[in-house]
């Protein structure tokens, strides 16, 4: 069994942070989206990773080598441009070859890893096994129409849903998906759509079987979907502190404060993580908040956000909650005449003040 997992696409519903850096690199309790991916796929004991990239695809490539720090075997496979979930199985064949594999979306979440998905794969002797997850809008994802126990027909983003399941970024096949990606055509807008393949194969006859699931699943496509893949990976972390607390701070609930970080005067309620080399001065950091590496907080009150490396927050008078700062952002006070509000902001972003 091999894993194709996919790292390129547009990211446009996460501008501006994807201007500068590949979607599936944005940290989720400090740690990039594509990590879990590498992880599930890791300890269900596959070794062979394919990953498909944009056109140039080096910014992944300078994060995970030859893989070798996650104990995979990675193989880059660049997409010339976004062309849709089928056209990254298409491109892939010769890398996959007449293997089964796990075809997983990079920018997927789930709890409890992909081995039981595999097993029911490999149990039902299916051509295709799709993951589905009960939502509340399927008329975002894949939607399944099932009867008696089979699905008899797959819709890509219906305008009426047939169920109320999403087919997930999780998908494992046999080599009779070539014949489907290599059989259908792109779609009205431009894609070869992987719910037409999906569709092929079930025209054509071939077995395909599911399994729903019972944890918790996150698309992280836009950007309130971080914050609360974030809140759910923040959940289950337990207490590690190995920075500096002084004795004015308070500390309560599940954190993890990294190695370098100072808490000064502070208040850290989990759970959250301070990343390495930050320091938290003055503040209060609430639940279910990540600040990466080298970040200065100051004199504010944080929570429930992401926060990347390097940014400055200072002297705010008003708690800054559900947010997503970006690398090497500064938020400060004006200290000069007149006292305004300046803003030098970039691209498609979005700021709400009160
Ligand atoms: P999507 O979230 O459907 O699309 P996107 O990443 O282009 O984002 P947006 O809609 O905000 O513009 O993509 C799902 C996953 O598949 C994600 O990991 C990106 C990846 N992808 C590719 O690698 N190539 C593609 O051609 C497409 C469409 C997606």
């Amino acid at each position: 069994m091999k894993a194709l997992i996919t790292a390129g696409g547009h990211g446009t519903r996460l501008r501006p942070i994807t201007h500068t850096q590949n979607k599936h690199l944005i940290p989720i309790a400090n740690k990039p989206i594509l990590n879990y991916a590498l992880e599930y796929v890791r300890d269900a004991g596959i070794k062979d990773v394919g990953i498909i990239t944009n056109r140039e695809g080096s910014e992944v490539k300078d994060v995970y080598g030859d893989g070798s720090d996650l104990d995979l075997y990675i193989t880059y496979i660049p997409q010339e441009k976004p062309s849709g979930l089928a056209d990254c199985v298409k491109i892939a064949q010769p890398f996959i070859g007449d293997e089964p594999f796990v075809f997983y979306l990079g920018d997927n979440i789930i709890v409890g890893g992909i081995k039981k998905f595999i097993e029911e794969f490999e149990r039902n002797n299916a051509n295709c096994h799709l993951v589905l997850a009960k939502v509340n809008d399927p008329e975002r994802f894949g939607v399944p129409e099932i009867k008696d126990g089979r699905i008899v027909r797959v819709e890509e983003k219906p305008r009426h849903p047939k169920s109320d399941f999403a087919v997930t970024g999780i998908y494992i096949y046999d080599k009779r998906i070539f014949e489907a990606v290599n059989g259908i055509l792109p779609s009205a807008r431009g894609e070869l759509e992987i719910s037409d393949a999906h569709q092929y194969l079930i025209n054509k006859g071939y077995k395909i079987t599911f399994s729903e699931i019972t944890g918790w699943w996150k698309d992280t496509g836009k950007p309130a979907d971080l914050l609360e893949a974030n809140r759910l990976v923040l959940d289950n972390i337990d207490t590690s502190v190995k920075g500096k607390v002084d004795k004015n701070s308070n500390i309560s609930g599940r954190v993890i404060i990294e190695k370098r970080a100072e808490i000064v005067n502070s208040n850290v309620r989990g759970p959250a993580i301070i990343g390495a080399g930050t320091k938290i001065v003055n503040s209060y950091i609430g639940p279910y908040t990540s600040i990466d590496r080298n970040c200065e907080i100051i004199n504010s009150e944080l929570e429930f956000s992401i926060v990347l490396d390097n940014c400055l927050i200072q002297n705010q008078s008003i708690r800054i909650e559900a947010s997503l700062f970006g690398k090497d952002v500064r938020i400060v006070k004006a200290n000069s005449k007149p006292f305004t509000n300046r803003f030098i902001i970039g691209d498609q972003s979005l700021i709400e003040v009160r």
